[in-house]
């Protein structure tokens, strides 16, 4: 039998045996819910709930995409994921001339407290979750949220949710960065601060290894990379004054979940056990929570095929089978013609119920962590832990992850695994259904989703009569009072909330951050 590579590139043995099995396994598993957390974060993980079933989601106007979040409620999904377009993102209004042709497009345009109004009408603040896919500007949506809950009356310490706010890998991998790393990082402390003593509940950032995955990184670099950027942020939250336990329990993560599923398994049970030694050996955190890496997974989008479509949907069964077994707290599964164009309702509807199927059909909610024990997954745990931890003592070599971003890294350990990758699908090596093996002489015709370019000028016009019809004075005031704040060493948050509920825009805010803290030049170090 040839011996194969996995996806991190160490040998995978035909056969596994006891011998495969370390010697120290029980310590090293430990119980669910317990330190190191290696079976799981809960005790009773999905025997007593589900993972939260989480669809991302998110295009064109508030009011469509709030009709998706209505859709998707009543569908059964169990929390709400926010996907922004790129001007929102990026912190620009809609009628920015560098918006055009993006409005809308890859997710919804929010632009004043006036569309958060509208994208959470009729959804009750109190008794959702919800996600938001926003980085640089996490803290002025996070503001937006905390501002229309307020509006029907429901307090901070009722919100649950969770802003991306994980700027550095947008730095490495995904490029929604607006300022420079040390005024982000400032940014990233006081939102985690604000929301320790304003929204206690809130998740203040999904530390993510998806994108990095996405643009080739392999399970090993993934976790390494992330994990490293999580020590940045700990680091930066402490530098600026905050109690380690006072922040950490309310981290999360975000990882890819691939096909290879056994690997996929064991990358889950190694980070969880790194992170836990991180917290409890190197940064003393003492609150069990601070210990735990609680995480979402979004099954491989750069694994989906346009080319026959509805293959994708097995795809992303074994893809989010490997996110449950691997002890998943939130899941987003993609749909199946998401490498054609946005989701339609029906393929987003079969995403959800590819989860259903698991959940409440299959028996994996029945026990925890059911590859405890395996020779297999047990032996890729170890092989993976060791692996991504002497990668993070690598990043580490450079000072921190952010030295080690500036010095181009991570970029360039990722784009290497992606050209590896991307030689070995084009030579055959790496099988891709339906694109190198088993394809049509013909493809199907498939009718994609679109959004109306119209909305541009619909949110251009909205954007016009806001400016009309508010205190252009009390906005200019309270930009000033945020500028002046972002000079000094107060919490931004606080004047940020008062232009917002000024009706100052998402652009106006961040260029009020810019004329601070400047931009972001990435060094072209490769
Ligand atoms: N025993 C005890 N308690 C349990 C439990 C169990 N078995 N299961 C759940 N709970 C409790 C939890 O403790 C929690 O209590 P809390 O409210 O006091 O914290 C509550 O029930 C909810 O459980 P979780 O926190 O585990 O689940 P959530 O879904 O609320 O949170 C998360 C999961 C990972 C911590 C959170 O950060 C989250 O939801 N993240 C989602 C991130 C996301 O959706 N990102 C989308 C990215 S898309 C993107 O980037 C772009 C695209 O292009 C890729």
């Amino acid at each position: 039998m040839s011996e194969r590579r996995s996806e991190s590139g160490f040998p995978v043995k035909p056969i596994y045996r006891a011998e495969d099995l370390p010697a120290d396994l029980a310590e090293r598993l430990g119980e669910p819910g317990e330190y190191p957390f290696t079976r799981g974060v809960y005790p009773t993980m999905y025997t007593s709930r589900p993972w939260t079933m989480r669809q991302y989601a998110g295009f064109g106007t508030a009011a469509e995409s709030n009709a998706r979040y209505r859709q998707l409620l009543a569908a059964g999904t169990m929390g709400l994921s926010v996907a922004f377009d790129l001007p929102t993102q990026m912190g620009y209004d809609s009628d920015a001339s560098i918006a055009h042709g993006e409005v809308g497009k890859v997710g919804v345009a929010i632009d004043s407290i006036e569309d958060m109004r509208v994208l959470f009408s009729e959804i009750p603040l109190d008794k959702v979750s919800t996600s938001m896919t926003i980085n640089a500007p996490a803290s002025v949506l996070l503001l937006l949220y905390q501002l229309v809950a307020e509006e029907h009356g429901v307090p901070g310490s009722a919100l649950s949710g969770t802003i991306q706010n994980d700027i550095l890998k947008e730095y490495i991998a995904r490029g929604t960065y607006i300022f420079p790393p040390k005024p982000s990082l400032r940014l990233v402390s006081d939102t985690f601060a604000y929301c320790r003593k304003e929204i206690p509940r809130w998740n203040t950032i999904s530390i993510s290894g998806y994108h990095m995955a996405e643009a080739g990184a392999t399970p090993v670099q993934e976790i390494a990379f992330t994990l490293a950027n999580g020590v940045a942020y700990v680091r930066a939250a402490l530098e600026a004054g905050l109690n380690v336990d006072d922040f950490a329990p309310r981290l999360s993560f975000f990882f890819v979940a691939r096909t290879t599923l056994l690997e996929e398994v064991a990358k889950f049970r190694a980070a969880r056990r790194i992170w836990a030694r991180i917290m409890r050996e190197e940064f003393g955190a003492q609150n069990p929570k601070s210990w735990m890496l609680r995480f979402h997974t979004q099954t491989a989008g750069v694994q989906l095929t346009a080319q026959q479509p509805e293959v994708n949907l097995i795809r992303v069964a074994v893809q989010a089978l490997g996110a449950v077994m691997g002890g998943t707290q939130s899941l987003h599964t993609n749909s199946y013609d998401e490498a054609i164009a946005l989701p339609t309702e029906k393929a987003a509807r079969l995403a959800l119920r590819t989860q259903q199927v698991i959940a409440y059909e299959s028996d994996l909610t029945a026990t925890v962590d059911p590859f405890a024990g395996s020779y297999v997954v047990e032996a890729m745990t170890d092989e993976i832990e060791q692996a991504a931890v002497a990668l993070m003592e690598q990043v580490a070599d450079y000072g921190s992850a952010v030295e080690a971003i500036e010095a181009g890294f991570q970029k360039r350990e990722i784009e290497s695994s992606a050209y590896r990758i991307a030689q070995e699908i084009d030579n055959g090596d790496r099988v891709v259904v339906g694109v190198n093996r088993f394809t049509l002489d013909e493809e199907e015709p498939y009718e994609p989703m679109r959004v109306d370019p119209a909305i541009e000028a619909a949110q251009a016009a909205r954007l016009a009569e806001l400016r009309a019809s508010r205190d252009n004075a009390a906005v200019d005031r309270a930009l000033a009072d945020l500028r002046a704040a972002a000079e000094g060493t107060e919490n931004v948050l606080y004047p940020m909330k008062e232009a917002l509920r000024a009706r100052a825009t998402v652009g106006e805010v961040c260029g009020a951050l810019r004329e601070v803290w400047g931009v972001y030049r990435p060094s072209d170090r490769f």
